[in-house]
């Protein structure tokens, strides 16, 4: 499973991506503008600092103005995937900016529905929000399973594209359900890696070890 980094921020971006993990990163217009920061100039220095693909979201709502946004939003980088809602609008936005070679995240997916529509409009990537569906009392994982489901029933390339991650398990029942991605907010990407039997198996290690008195190099 690729893991994105789901922020709009450099620096943090640029911390991570040093773990040599991150796949790619997505934004959203609540993220950019939480930066403060100039959107054209972060989003560059992301795509220069991370190998994948980098979703920079639309904020047009008429098809049209979405492809001209999406065009001038992939004149910043080769890896810029254009990140368009899942509305009529937007689906007309993705069928044009797919059939001209670009790649399209096809964001705020709520149903296995919705997923349809945009993997027969060319999605490159669906982004099914599960941790708002898990917040008004719904199973968003089920949306995952039920989305792979369709898609390998007619063997759709797009590219499940798990968001919305609330916490570490979101991301083992992700990989479970056959996401091909997750994009998770920096805290959670830092949560993987921790458990407490990990810590103390190497402290006792390093402990025996050094009892021993020898050393490697
Ligand atoms: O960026 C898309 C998605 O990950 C947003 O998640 O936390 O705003 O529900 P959230």
């Amino acid at each position: 499973m690729k893991l994105f980094l789901d922020s709009a921020d450099p620096k943090e971006i640029e911390a991570l991506v040093a773990t040599g993990l991150i796949d790619g990163v997505t934004t959203n217009p609540t993220l950019a503008a939480k930066t403060g920061l100039s959107f054209f100039d972060s989003l560059a220095a992301i795509c220069k600092m991370v190998p994948g693909s980098v979703s920079a979201e639309v904020t047009a709502i008429t098809a049209n103005e979405m492809i001209a946004e999406g065009k001038k939003l992939t004149a910043i980088a080769p890896n810029i995937t254009v990140k368009v809602p899942l509305t009529w609008d937007g689906l007309r936005a993705c069928k044009t900016l797919s059939d001209a070679g670009h790649t399209v995240n096809v964001t705020l997916c709520f149903s296995p529905n919705q997923a349809l529509l945009a993997a027969k409009a060319g999605a490159t990537y669906i982004s099914p929000f599960v941790g708002r569906l898990d917040d008004g009392g719904h199973d968003g994982m089920e949306l995952i399973r039920e989305i792979r489901e369709i898609y390998d029933n007619y063997d759709f390339r797009t590219e499940i594209l798990a968001a919305s991650i609330r916490h570490a398990t979101h991301v083992r029942e992700a990989a479970l359900a056959g996401a091909d991605v997750a994009t998770l907010p920096p805290s959670v990407f830092k949560a993987l890696i921790h458990h407490p039997l990990t810590d103390k198996g190497l402290a006792a290690f390093l402990e025996d070890w050094k009892r021993g008195g020898q050393s490697i190099l």
